[in-house]
């Protein structure tokens, strides 16, 4: 059982790309329309990596001139393999292949995790240190939209099934060793996740179908699956689904799919 606020189903993975990049526009324009607390902050995402989000990423470095201002818009990864940036892996260099290499963003606004590669505790230690900034009076990052994926395993970020990050509440940024994959993680904490604004997840394809059955029908165990972690307060929570990921899942209690174009 999850309390999503919004579940919008696309027709495939390619219009849900084109569905999930207005939607960022538009709680972009959102807040660019409101005179925010101190007048200075800019626009937070924090990006999901893996492969889902690519043409996303494609698409906002497509977008027409104007329609964001990347000098008001601060990027930050909600987690990260302890590799170099440079690596195969790294969703830095996925993000700035897709992304940051096409559009004007001062580097001041692309906070990726330090120097991960060697020791994922002081990668993680660092990384919390420079989002602290981001901190409002509670402490955590006040994020405006964090995306996420979904594992076929239930994990979101790199919150992975029965392991210690699940249960740290009193960090921001935390190394997260993953048994299954041998190897050590640099990941959000739910805590911050939980304190967004708009917290999106992006599914699709059928490979997804059990993940998201376990979340909206399963039962609430976010120590064997994580993403049940992910209840923002006071900030929402979507679904932006393809139609091979929903399958034939039925909607959660008390939210209705929307389908849309
Ligand atoms: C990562 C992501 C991870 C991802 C899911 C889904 O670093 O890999 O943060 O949580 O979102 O594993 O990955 P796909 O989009 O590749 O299916």
């Amino acid at each position: 059982m999850t309390l999503a606020s919004h579940i919008h189903i696309c027709a495939d993975a390619e219009s849900l790309a084109q569905y999930a990049c207005k939607w960022l526009v538009q709680r972009y324009q959102e807040f660019a329309s409101q005179a925010n607390d101190d007048g200075s902050r800019r626009f937070r995402v924090a990006l999901s990596g893996g492969s889902t989000p690519k043409r996303l990423y494609q698409l906002l470095s497509e977008l027409p001139a104007g329609t964001m201002d990347w000098q008001d818009v601060i990027l930050i990864w909600g987690d990260e393999r302890n590799v170099p940036p440079d690596h195969a892996d790294s969703n830095f260099r996925m993000v700035r292949e897709q992304l940051l290499d096409h559009i004007d963003i001062p580097a001041e606004n692309v906070l990726g995790v330090p120097e991960p590669g060697g020791d994922a505790a002081s990668a993680a230690a660092a990384y919390e240190k420079l989002l602290m900034p981001l901190a409002g009076d509670e402490g955590l990052p006040v994020i405006d939209c964090v995306l996420l994926g979904i594992g076929d395993d239930v994990h979101t970020a790199s919150l992975f099934p029965e392991t210690k990050a699940l249960d740290i509440t009193d960090r921001l940024v935390v190394e997260n060793w993953v048994e299954k994959l041998d190897t050590w993680r640099i990941t959000l904490t739910s805590p911050v996740i939980n304190a967004a604004k708009h917290v999106a997840f992006l599914i699709a394809g059928a490979g997804k179908e059990s993940a998201l059955k376990t979340i909206w029908h399963g039962p609430h165990n976010p120590s064997l699956y994580p993403s049940q972690l992910v209840q923002p307060r006071p900030g929402d929570l979507w679904f932006l689904v393809d139609e091979a990921a929903v399958g034939s899942t039925d909607a959660p209690d008390g939210v209705a799919f929307q389908r849309v174009s």
